[in-house]
């Protein structure tokens, strides 16, 4: 039985009962991507088309998204050259990517994916060890933290889509859903504030937006060999902190290099 769970991709019968946690398979969503494409071959480069997954779990389609949108938009941008292309695929990829589960360790590690993902596009792309690639840019680094961050949350679906008096009624549809939002309050999502109109928003109004400066000293203290802590980025410290980053580069084969 314990195998059988593991080839569903899910966690434990609990899981499945009270949160219907079980992962789609790679195969099933290989296959889901490829209709996407048929459907639309400039589906991945088209910015005028934003993704967004509902019930992300650790993040089975929104890797997958994120990664077709990433070499799309690398290939068409490489007249600018490899390291523009490159630094702009990956921030227009997270820019258009939303995804929420009511689960936090799935949102977690649905971050960390799509952190890892990243890292390993960049260095291979850019021919530099994770450190020195941070070393480099320490700014776009921060704000890559933040629009991970930003972007993939834990959420209620049903309420976080819903207004006003709706979104506890809906949450309150299941019983998770309504623990969640008793515990968590209603937070709307507002797909017109990505990561980077609510930073350039806040240079508007003169102010310093707190998560950024987290992000920066995180980085910052990480490259200088530091152990800084900061709960809003644990997703990142563990994939940074991993003294074997470059295994989790040479396994991921097909990226496009
Ligand atoms: C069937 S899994 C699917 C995960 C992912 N989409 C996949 O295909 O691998 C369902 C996910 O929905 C999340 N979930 C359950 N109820 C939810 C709700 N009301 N709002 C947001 N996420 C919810 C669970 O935590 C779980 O990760």
């Amino acid at each position: 039985m314990n195998k059988d769970l593991k080839v569903l991709h899910h966690r434990s019968k609990e899981r499945i009962k009270g949160l219907g946690e079980v992962f789609t398979p790679d195969l099933h969503v290989e296959k889901m991507m490829n209709l996407l494409g048929k459907k639309d071959a400039k589906v991945w480069s088209d910015l005028n088309i934003s993704f967004f997954e509902p019930t992300c779990g650790h993040g089975n389609f929104v890797t997958q998204l994120f990664k077709q949108r990433v070499l799309a938009l690398f290939k068409s941008e490489l007249r600018d050259g490899t390291k523009a292309a490159a630094l702009s695929a990956i921030a227009n990829s997270i820019n258009t990517l939303w995804a929420i589960d009511i689960d936090l360790q799935n949102v977690n590690e649905c971050r960390s994916r799509i952190l890892k993902f990243s890292l390993a596009f960049l260095c291979e792309k850019l021919k530099l060890s994770p450190t020195n690639l941070i070393n480099e840019d320490v700014d776009f680094y921060a704000h890559l933290l933040c629009a991970i961050r930003w972007h993939i949350d834990e959420n209620e679906a049903l309420s976080a889509l819903s207004n006003g008096d709706e979104a506890f009624q809906n949450a309150s549809k299941t019983k998770f859903g309504r623990n969640w939002i008793q515990g968590n309050g209603h937070n709307h999502l507002d797909f017109d504030l990505s990561w980077t109109a609510y930073y350039k928003q806040c240079e508007i109004e003169g102010l310093t937006s707190l998560l950024y400066e987290d992000a920066t000293k995180l980085l910052t203290s990480l490259t200088s060999g530091q152990r800084r802590q900061n709960s809003n980025f644990d997703f990142a410290l563990k994939v940074l902190q991993d003294q074997n980053v470059s295994n989790y580069i040479s396994n991921l084969v097909d990226i496009g290099a």
